[in-house]
């Protein structure tokens, strides 16, 4: 799967719950009792029927019913039978091949979301029985989990449905009864039977049809032995795409989407092909060997998450396999081979392989998020993306944000409710996943790497694995010399798996050496935690000497390197292993001076390394950051896109923090404002093809950023652009589109109008990237009416905007300016039981909107709230939460703000004017609350 997270960058705490490795499981198993399946009952096969009443598609009721056969032996003994459902059931019962077994009741447990059944006599070992039920169930219309139900409006206005699938990770359950957990993989049957004018699809190929005058009945090949989380299906009018002229393997691959979109899918077609011939050479297991007989790639109008890689039917949201080239930046259509090849490397990781259970979710993750980005290197289209680069600024320095906290789980982390299950599905598992995996193969070198990693696929093909699976498949591979003297790779990877967060290697320059410790890093300086790794440490000097084959740091011991023929110093070379470095004081000066003499002489990406631990390192208060910003300013001279990435999140962090509009917001804002001059000097804005992929990623995230600190010549540019849009109808080109609509609409001179004219654009052209642009630019006015009449719109249902776009409106609003954050509070303080029951996401709004709290009188606001609620239901759960964590960000705030003060020559105000205006703010808060 492919989650969509706001914020991550922002967050200040971790979305993956504590780390219970060294809590005793007998306590754990207690408050977790039943959440878990007892292991004795063993599916094998389902044979499901479904019937879906033509009501269900035509906007009606969303009842179906079904049956489903299945069949299961026992490991020992027992009288019990528990597995998951959350549909009706009218009818139960068991038999074996040639007599019916009693069964005496059956209880519903609505929490831990199963049925038991008892039977009259004991169900023996070496017995096939067959557990028969008849059930009814609904489409979800809302939630986009489970079975359930999206729209879309044709061209003549008229209304289609269709009926799909999101299974995981625990909401097969909601569609029909099963053993809902990722080890009880089993063959599936699917029948549907659905109405006249739909297709049916699902992970197989159809195997008959029988229509009749009222409906159709599609009958599906067996599925491979797999997953219930990764069966699927959809009902639907699409039109699809095939590949016929040269197929991979002669497999069928196709595209299905909406009749809209039927020019937009070739090249998420060509893509397809690309990336699964490339994996079938990487993995040297073919997909057609696993007999799933053809692959789908499924645009779909309503989709909670990204994408999901259902097997053979894989389901998108539809800006993520719709390309037009007058719409599609080239952000997007990078991000479009990206997913493809995310959810095709899942058909190995994921599907044909399994994670054993949740908590090893980086197994299935990790590796997708690894070939996401290296899976390009073997693809043609996509040779000149740098993809290693792009790796390390998105991947592992957003892995390491998140992994900064305290509170950061590790890879294993358990999960037991469905709840926690979900959060697995975070930054630790997707980044830290793939940086480890990076690492890894970067220790013991690519060809040992992949020929460890195919021996793991083909020993655990349609099975199940734990990550002492992988990692003794590659110890027995890795040749000796690599490792520290006297281990395996085993013990080696222990602490990276088992353990959260990840070491700050401290290198303090003695006499001729410098010498290397470790720490776990952490942004809180009370935390402590004595965890440490063995480091690969790798390093790049001045007179370009380097290491590629690492020298190990060990656990409580020190690495002392020869310091005597270079000026300066990089370890960690081109971010090769998962740690931040902290120089002293004479290792980063002479960093310093090589940055302002010549930055070309380090590379690209150790720039953008060396900017983020700084930066990051300030944020953890291990140098101050008046002592970072002198490795700011060398950025005058920089061109490169990798290190200005690094700089922006590093210092927007900074300024969000601020606050934009406070005086030292403003002073931090002017410093980065200062760099751009030469890096933005001669750049043209109409014509960002032309200066290659990587600059077409360059342009938006500068510009983006000029505009909104105020850069004059980037606020009349866009303003200019935006009138011909307007009046002449020019097309914008697409790889800036959204940065011009959204500073046209922030500075503009005649904000409803510019507005409206956004607005109904997003009802006339409906192009998924053209949406995206949209909704986010229009959250970027400044006008409060118009951004609470757009925040309205976003919880009102007969408006255009989609529920799975409901998080995108809010954040657009309320991170776009302080107007902006205060409309957003205050709808949430006045609304919040309507937002919470429109949809189930939305809660989490308040966290978004709480992360960008800069004042006491914006934590007075949730404070009221708080004291309004019942201290343990969801919402004034979710209320402590952001109140902690706003607390804790102020707490933030003061502590650097002496050192800023310093450096900028800001006199403090008196405190006691801070506080008259925030007991102002304050008595206003309590007004807009009643
Ligand atoms: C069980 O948990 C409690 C707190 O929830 C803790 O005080 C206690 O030490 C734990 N017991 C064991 C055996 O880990
Ligand atoms: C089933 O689970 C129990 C403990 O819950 C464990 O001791 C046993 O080994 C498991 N059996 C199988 C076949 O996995
Ligand atoms: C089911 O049967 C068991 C054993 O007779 C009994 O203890 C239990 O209370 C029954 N449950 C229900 C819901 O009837
Ligand atoms: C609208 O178009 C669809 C096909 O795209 C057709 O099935 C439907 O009948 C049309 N409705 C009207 C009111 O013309
Ligand atoms: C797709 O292209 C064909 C040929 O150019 C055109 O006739 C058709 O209208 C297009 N379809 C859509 C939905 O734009
Ligand atoms: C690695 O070493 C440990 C400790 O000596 C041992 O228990 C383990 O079996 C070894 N693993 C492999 C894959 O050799
Ligand atoms: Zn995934």
């Amino acid at each position: 799967m492919l989650v969509i997270l706001f914020l991550s960058l922002l967050s200040s705490s971790s979305a993956t719950p504590g780390d219970l490795f060294h809590t005793r499981l007998d306590n754990v198993t207690n408050k977790y009792e039943g959440y878990r399946l007892p292991n004795t009952t063993i599916p094998f096969r389902y044979d499901i029927n479904l019937n879906i009443p033509e009501e269900a598609l035509t906007g009606g009721n969303t009842s179906y019913s079904g049956t489903v056969n299945i069949l299961f032996e026992v490991s020992e003994s027992t009288n019990k039978i528990v597995l998951h459902s959350l549909v009706d059931i009218y009818n139960l019962s068991l038999s074996t091949s040639n007599s019916s077994v009693q069964i005496v009741n059956n209880t519903v447990d609505k929490t831990r979301e199963t049925i038991t059944i008892l039977t009259a006599t004991t169900l023996s070992a070496n017995i096939d029985y067959t557990l028969y039920i008849t059930f009814n169930a609904s489409l979800e219309p809302v939630n986009m989990l489970g079975f359930y139900r999206s729209e879309y409006t044709v061209a003549n206005g008229t209304k289609e449905y269709l009926a799909t699938t999101q299974f995981e990770s625990t909401d097969a359950r909601r569609a029909f009864p099963c053993f809902d957990e990722p080890g009880f993989k089993a063959v599936f049957t699917l029948t549907l039977q659905h109405p006249v004018g739909f297709e049916a699809i699902a992970n197989t190929p159809v195997m008959s049809t029988f229509p009749t005058a009222k409906s159709i009945t599609t009958l599906f090949e067996d599925t491979p032995t797999m997953s219930t989380y990764l069966l699927a299906f959809t009902i639907s009018k699409f039109v699809c795409m095939k590949f016929i002229t040269s197929d991979v393997d002669g497999i069928p691959i196709s595209v299905c989407a909406r009749s809209h979109f039927e020019n937009d899918t070739i090249l998420a077609l060509e893509y397809g092909v690309q990336v699964l011939d490339a994996l079938d050479t990487w993995t040297g297991y073919p997909y057609k060997s696993t007999n799933i007989g053809k692959m789908d790639q499924l645009a779909i109008p309503d989709f909670s998450a990204g994408a999901m890689e259902n097997w053979g039917m894989v389901n998108y949201r539809e800006y993520l396999l719709i390309y037009n080239p007058e719409y599609t930046s080239n952000l997007y259509k990078q991000r479009m081979l990206s997913v493809i090849a995310h959810e095709f490397t899942h058909m190995w990781f994921g599907n044909l392989v399994t994670l054993q259970w949740w908590s090893y979710t980086f197994l299935n993750e990790g590796f997708a998020r690894y070939f996401q980005y290296f899976l390009l290197n073997k693809i043609n289209s996509s040779q000149n993306y740098e993809i290693e680069k792009q790796f390390i600024i998105e991947q592992q320095q957003t892995a390491f944000i998140v992994d900064s906290h305290s509170s950061s789980g590790s890879l294993t982390s358990e999960a037991f409710t469905p709840k926690e299950i979900n959060n697995k599905f975070g930054t630790i598992s997707y980044n830290k996943g793939a940086s480890v995996i990076r690492m890894v193969e970067n220790v013991i070198g690519s060809t040992v790497f992949q020929t460890a990693i195919q021996k793991y696929l083909a020993n655990n093909a349609f099975s199940s694995t734990t990550p002492e699976i992988l990692w003794n498949t590659i110890s027995n591979d890795v040749p000796n010399g690599l490792l520290p003297d006297g281990l395996n790779f085993t013990q080696v990877i222990d602490a990276w798996t088992y353990r959260p967060g990840f070491p700050v290697i401290t290198a303090n320059l003695r006499g001729n050496n410098v010498v290397l410790s470790q720490k776990r890093f952490s942004y809180n300086t009370s935390f402590s935690d004595s965890t440490q790794w063995y480091v690969p440490i790798t390093y790049m000097t001045s007179n370009k000497n380097y290491s590629t084959n690492a020298t190990w740091l060990l656990p409580n011991s020190t690495l002392t390197l020869d310091a005597r023929n270079f000026s300066w110093l990089i370890i960690n070379h081109n971010s090769a292993g998962y740690y931040r470095v902290h120089y002293d004081t004479t290792l980063r000066t002479k960093l310093v001076r090589a940055l302002l003499e010549d930055h070309l002489q380090i590379t690209d990406v150790n720039r953008a390394q060396i900017l983020d631990d700084m930066l990051n390192l300030a944020r953890g208060h291990y140098v101050k950051y008046s002592e970072v910003f002198q490795f700011v300013n060398y950025l005058k001279k920089e061109m490169s896109y990798y290190p200005w990435y690094t700089a922006v999140r590093g210092l927007n962090y900074l300024i969000v923090r601020l606050g934009l509009e406070s005086t030292l917001g403003q002073r931090v804002a002017s410093l980065l404002l200062d760099q751009f001059n030469n890096v933005t000097a001669n750049v043209s804005y109409v014509d960002l093809n032309a200066t290659g992929h990587v600059d077409s990623l360059k342009w938006p995230l500068l510009w983006s950023t000029a505009c909104r600190l105020g850069h004059p010549t980037c606020i009349v540019e866009a303003k200019k652009q935006f009138r011909l849009l307007r009046i002449n109808g020019t097309s914008i080109n697409p790889n800036i589109r959204d940065v011009i609509y959204c500073n046209a609409l922030r500075y503009s001179d005649n904000s409803s109008a510019d507005w409206e004219f956004l607005w109904k654009r997003l009802h006339s052209v409906d192009q998924p990237h053209e949406t995206i642009y949209i909704l986010m630019a229009l959250g970027c006015t400044k006008n409060k009416e118009l951004l609470s009449y757009y925040l309205d719109q976003s919880i009102n249902s007969s408006s255009i905007i989609r529920v799975q776009d409901v998080a995108t409106v809010w954040s657009a609003v309320h991170s776009s300016s302080s107007v902006g954050l205060q409309v957003a509070l205050e709808k949430f303080m006045k609304n919040h039981s309507n937002i919470i029951n429109y949809y189930s996401g939305g809660i989490t709004l308040l966290s978004g909107i709480a992360d960008r709290f800069t004042t006491e009188a914006h934590v007075a606001q949730i404070q009221n709230l708080m004291n309004q609620q019942e201290s343990n239901s969801t919402l004034g759960k979710a209320v402590k939460n952001a109140l902690d964590s706003s607390r804790e960000n102020l707490k933030w705030q003061s502590s650097i703000k002496n050192d800023l003060e310093a450096y900028f020559g800001i006199v403090e105000p008196s405190s006691a004017t801070s506080f008259g205006v925030s007991m102002t703010l304050l008595l206003l808060s309590l007004i807009i609350i009643v």
